[in-house]
């Protein structure tokens, strides 16, 4: 199972690559303007220090919702560093757009899929990664969880490529139930890494064995 951080926090970015776990980053439009990163420039600018920070797939979501509009941006996204994802929404010319980028061989992240039937089409045009929404799916009183179940199945029966990205992860059960499930990727936010390594018996445990070491010195 991949992990992905979704921010565009540097200094968390850098956090979960010094941990060693981190095989990619996740952005999009709410999460730039979150860090205060505003303007076509400062944008792609920021993509590409993010780039610089992590060796994986970095997304970088497209703002046109047009097929020509879409092009024209994911090519300069794509054309700003080899790592770059060009991340599209699950509109029909989202779609359009991905079997574009997928036939010219330019990685696709095909974004706010709500519904089995949309990440079959994502897959079908060729999506490098699908990125379902569980948690705003459970926001709303329906089982995120059940998607990706579905996802996986459906996939599996045909064999598509395209990788399950488990997205609106919230805390550390999405990332445990993604990981039974199956979901190739999980994208989360720093604590939903981190929040995996606490157990209290761990922390007792290592204070016992140094307290007993420090016994007989
Ligand atoms: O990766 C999708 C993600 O950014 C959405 O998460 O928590 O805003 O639903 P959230």
């Amino acid at each position: 199972m991949k992990f992905f951080i979704d921010t565009a926090n540097l200094d968390q970015i850098k956090e979960a690559q010094d941990l060693g776990v981190l095989d990619g980053v996740t952005t999009n439009p709410s999460l730039m303007a979150k860090e205060g990163i505003t303007g076509q420039e400062n944008i792609l600018n920021h993509y590409k220090k993010i780039c610089e920070l992590v060796d994986g797939d970095v997304s970088a979501e497209v703002i046109s919702t047009d097929f020509e509009g879409m092009v024209k941006e994911g090519e300069a996204l794509a054309a700003l560093h080899p790592q770059i994802v060009v991340k599209l929404p699950m509109i029909a010319d989202g779609v359009k757009a991905c079997k574009y980028f997928s036939d010219k061989g330019i990685k696709t992240n095909v974004t706010l899929v709500f519904s089995a039937g949309q990440a079959l089409l994502a897959a079908k045009a060729g999506a490098t990664y699908v990125s379902p929404f569980l948690g705003r799916l459970d926001d709303v009183s329906t089982d995120g969880l059940n998607l990706i179940d579905e996802i996986r199945m459906i996939y599996d029966n045909y064999g598509f490529q395209t990788e399950i990205l488990a997205a609106s992860i919230r805390h550390t059960m999405h990332v445990i139930n993604c990981a039974k499930l199956g979901a190739d990727v999980m994208t989360g936010p720093l604590s939903s890494i981190k929040g995996l390594l606490n157990h209290p018996l761990t922390d007792i445990g290592l204070a016992k064995f140094l307290e007993d070491y420090n016994k007989g010195n």
